[in-house]
């Protein structure tokens, strides 16, 4: 994403702000309510147009006139609320809106629900009920069909928006696994989140905006989380961060 800036009048939700993504990498956008952080995604994810600047995939400019768009090159997004139809299935989830049919135009069950098998056996080997009404599984195998909805359709980047918020422990590490498995398949994710234990174990990078703007991006190896907190606080990094990269770059 190149100079992008997003107005509301006179609110300048994003200001002229680039990043980048490469595959299989994890890259953490953190930053106080009202940053920009949910527009910049909502921008990739062809949900909200830019004002103005420029979006290339593999090098070539794209534009976006709504998420169909988007998830026809590849980018996909699981929102906070993970946006299931709780009286349906898994399968019946993981193709909502875009329903496998036989060649006569009817609905295949019987491929979605291999299709989904598949794809859910690669990320949970454990989960076996996938008949059941969604509303009857835990939070984390309900994040299991969102994933495994995103990634489904050949998803080149995958946009998630404080993915564990409304998770118990043992699902965190579950979805932090399932983060692992989709960056090794060379996938690489955008993690909107405010815990910095995630993000510290799962990131490669981190992004932070304060006020529309980009304040900081760096290699998770070359800040603490110390480094982090001031960025998203006070919009800069503490002022012997240098004298303390310089010491471990000799
Ligand atoms: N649809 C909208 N209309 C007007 N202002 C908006 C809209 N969406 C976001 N904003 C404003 O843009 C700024 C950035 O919001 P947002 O991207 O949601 O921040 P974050 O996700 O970092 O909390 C905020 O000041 C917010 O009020
Ligand atoms: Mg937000």
């Amino acid at each position: 994403m190149i100079d992008i800036e997003k107005h509301f009048g006179g609110v300048r939700a994003v200001e002229h702000v680039s990043v980048d993504l490469w595959p299989g990498e994890v890259v953490g956008l953190l930053g106080h309510n009202g940053a920009g952080k949910s527009c910049l995604m909502k921008i990739l994810a062809g949900a909200m147009a830019p004002s103005s600047g420029t979006i290339r995939i593999a090098g070539k400019p794209v534009q976006f006139n709504d998420p169909n768009d988007a998830r026809a090159v590849g980018i996909e997004t699981i929102y906070q609320t993970l946006a299931l139809a709780d009286h349906l299935d898994a399968p019946a989830n993981l193709f909502l809106g875009r329903e496998l049919k036989t060649r006569f135009g009817n609905l295949d069950e019987a491929a979605m629900l291999k299709g989904a098998e598949e794809v859910i056996a690669r990320l949970n080997p454990n989960f076996k009920n996938l008949r059941d009404p969604v509303s009857r599984l835990s939070g984390g195998q309900r994040q299991v069909i969102a994933i495994a909805r995103a990634i489904y359709f050949d998803t080149r980047i995958l946009i998630m928006d404080e993915p564990t918020a409304a998770l118990g422990p043992s699902e965190t590490a579950m979805v932090a696994d399932l983060i692992r498995k989709l960056r090794a398949e060379g996938i690489g994710i955008f993690l909107v989140s405010h815990d910095m234990h995630d993000v510290f174990d799962l990131c490669d990078r981190v992004v932070v905006m304060n006020k529309g703007k980009v304040v900081g991006a760096h290699r998770i190896d070359e800040v603490t989380k110390d480094d982090v907190l001031s960025l998203i606080i006070k919009g800069e990094l503490p002022a012997d961060w240098s004298a303390r990269n310089l010491e471990t770059a000799e």
